[in-house]
C-alpha cells in the first residue's frame, strides 16, 4: 500500500506530525519536491525534532529517500545530519538514499535568492532565501549541477564554467562573482561526505513497491504554494500537489495509493501574497500566539485567518485527496464564535473557487458562516466521542463543505494526541 501526505493550504499544516504518525507502519519514507525551505516539526515526548530536507521517517529509524524532484543543498544536508546525530539519530547509507539525478542548490543560488528579494522592493515574495527558486530555474534551464556530476572532474569543471558564465553578468552588477576554482574545491569536498548516499532511487522504489511494502510519500509546502495552482507569483518553485509524486521520485505504480490532505482547522501563511481570510486584528494575534505560529525555517510570524472552504475544496480536487486529516483543532478551544469562509464575492460576482487572476485575488470578499465555539479543552483528546458537541459540529460542517471525509483529527503536537476516527493505524 502507498500513502501520500500533502499540505492543502499554504504549508505548515502539521505534515511532520502526521508523517511521523503514519510512518510507524511504513517501510520507507520519500520526499519528492521542494528542499530545505520545508520545516517539519516532530514532537516525540519531551523531544522536538525539526526537519528540513530529511524525510520525517528518519527519526523512527525508517529507510528514507530524497527523490530527484527535490533540490538538494549538500551543505545544508550535512549540517542537518550532524544536528540530528547530536540528537541521537543515526543516519547512514543504509537508511538514507539520495537520487543520483537530483539537482544541487549552490551558494550562488542563495545569493541570487537574496538579491531577487531585495530588488523587488515591496513586491517581494518573502522566500525562505534558501536558493530554492534559482536552483529550480537552473534545473529547467538545463544548467544544473546534479549529484552524479560530482563523480567526474571534467564534467564538473565544464558545468561550473557554464553556470558561471550564465550568471556572471547579473552577479557582476551586484559586485559579486563566482570563483570557479573555489566552487570546484567546495563541491569535491562536500562530495566526500554525501557521495555514499547516491543511488538510482527510482529503481529501489519500484522494487520495494512490487514487494508490497508500504511506501509513504511526504509532501512539503502546501497546494496554495504550488507553482501552477498556487497564488502565483507568491508561491514556491515546485509542484506541491500530488501529481509531482511520480515525476519527483520515479515511482510508477498507481494502484492502492491513498492520498491524505493535511489541513489546519484555521489558515496560516508565511511570506507575501493574497490571503482572503487573513485576520489583521486581535483574533489573528490570538491564533498566532495560541497556535505558536512562527515559521520553523525563518522564524517569521505566520499570518493567521479563518478556515477557507474554497481553498481546501480546490486543493482536495487538484491532488485527488481521499481523506482529510484536520490538525490543530485544540487551538480554537477558547474562541466564542468561530467563522468559516464558505465562498467569495469579487466585484459583486460569486466564486466557489480561487480565481487565478491576481487582481481578482486581491479583491476577494469572503462570505462567512458563524459557528458557536465549544470553550472547553480538546487538547490531547484521542476519541471522537470525547470531543465537545460544538467541536464535532465544526468538524462535520467542514467535512460537508469540502465534500471529503475527515478521518483523522489532531488535537496536539504529539503523535498520541490524535483521533483516528476510521482506525487507520489499526488497519494500515
Ligand atoms: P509542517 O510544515 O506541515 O510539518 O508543519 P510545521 O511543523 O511547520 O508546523 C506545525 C506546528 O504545529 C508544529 O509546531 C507542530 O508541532 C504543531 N502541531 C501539529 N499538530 C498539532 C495539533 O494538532 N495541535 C497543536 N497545538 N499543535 C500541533
Ligand atoms: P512546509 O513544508 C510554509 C513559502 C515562503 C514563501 C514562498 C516561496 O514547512 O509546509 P521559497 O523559499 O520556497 O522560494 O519561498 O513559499 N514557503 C513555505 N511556507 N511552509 C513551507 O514548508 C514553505 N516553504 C516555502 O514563505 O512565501
Ligand atoms: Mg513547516
Amino acid at each position: 500500500m502507498f500513502y501520500t501526505v500533502i499540505g492543502t493550504q499554504w504549508g505548515d499544516e502539521g505534515k511532520g506530525k502526521i508523517v511521523d504518525w503514519l510512518s510507524s507502519k511504513a517501510d520507507i519514507v520519500v520526499r519528492f519536491q521542494g528542499g530545505n525551505n520545508a520545516g517539519h516539526t516532530l514532537q516525540i515526548e519531551d523531544k522536538t525534532y525539526k526537519l528540513n530536507l530529511l524525510p520525517s521517517g528518519i527519526i523512527r529509524g525508517k529507510k528514507c529517500i530524497i527523490g530527484n524532484g527535490v533540490v538538494l543543498d549538500p551543505w545544508a544536508l550535512d549540517e542537518e545530519i550532524q544536528k540530528l546525530s547530536d540528537q541521537g539519530i543515526k543516519i547512514n547509507p543504509d537508511n538514507l538514499m539520495i537520487a543520483e539525478n537530483i539537482c544541487l542548490i549552490l551558494p550562488l543560488h542563495k545569493i541570487i535568492d537574496e538579491l531577487n528579494e531585495k530588488n523587488k522592493g515591496t513586491e517581494f515574495i518573502g522566500t525562505t532565501k534558501k536558493g530554492i527558486g534559482p536552483a529550480y530555474e537552473d534545473k529547467v534551464g538545463r544548467r544544473s549541477i546534479r549529484l552524479c556530476d560530482l563523480q567526474n572532474e571534467e564534467i564538473l569543471r565544464k558545468k561550473i564554467s557554464n553556470l558561471a558564465s550564465f550568471h556572471s553578468y547579473r552577479l557582476k552588477h551586484f559586485e559579486k562573482n563566482i570563483d570557479e576554482t573555489d566552487l570546484f574545491i567546495q563541491l569535491k569536498n562536500i562530495n566526500k561526505k554525501i557521495n555514499s548516499y547516491s543511488y538510482p532511487t527510482w529503481r529501489i522504489l519500484n522494487e520495494i513497491g512490487k514487494k508490497n511494502e508500504t511506501i509513504l510519500f511526504e509532501g512539503a509546502q502546501g497546494a496554495l504554494l504550488d507553482i501552477d495552482f498556487g497564488t502565483y507569483p507568491y508561491v514556491t518553485s515546485s509542484n506541491t500537489t500530488s501529481g509531482q509524486i511520480f515525476a519527483g521520485s520515479g515511482f510508477g505504480i498507481r494502484k492502492d495509493h491513498k492520498i491524505f490532505g493535511i489541513t489546519k482547522a484555521y489558515t496560516t501563511r508565511v511570506g507575501s501574497g493574497p490571503f482572503p481570510t487573513e485576520l489583521k486584528d486581535y483574533m489573528g494575534d490570538y491564533l498566532g500566539k495560541k497556535g505558536k505560529e512562527f515559521g520553523t525555517v525563518t522564524k517569521r510570524k505566520r499570518r493567521c485567518g479563518w478556515f477557507d472552504v474554497n481553498l481546501v475544496k480546490q486543493s482536495v480536487k487538484i491532488s485527488g485527496i481521499d481523506d482529510v486529516i484536520l490538525t490543530k483543532l485544540d487551538v480554537l478551544d477558547e474562541i466564542k464564535e468561530i467563522k468559516i469562509c464558505v465562498g467569495y464575492t469579487v466585484n459583486d460576482f460569486k466564486y466557489d473557487y480561487l480565481p487565478s487572476n491576481e487582481n481578482l485575488q486581491n479583491n476577494i470578499k469572503p462570505i462567512y458562516k458563524i459557528f458557536p465555539g465549544w470553550q472547553k479543552s480538546t487538547f490531547g483528546i484521542k476519541k471522537w466521542s470525547d470531543l465537545p458537541k460544538n467541536a464535532k459540529k465544526y468538524v462535520d460542517a467542514i467535512q460537508n463543505m469540502i465534500e471529503t471525509k475527515i478521518s483523522v483529527i489532531s488535537t496536539g503536537p504529539e503523535r498520541s494526541q490524535t483521533i483516528d476516527k476510521d482506525n487507520y493505524l489499526g488497519s494500515i
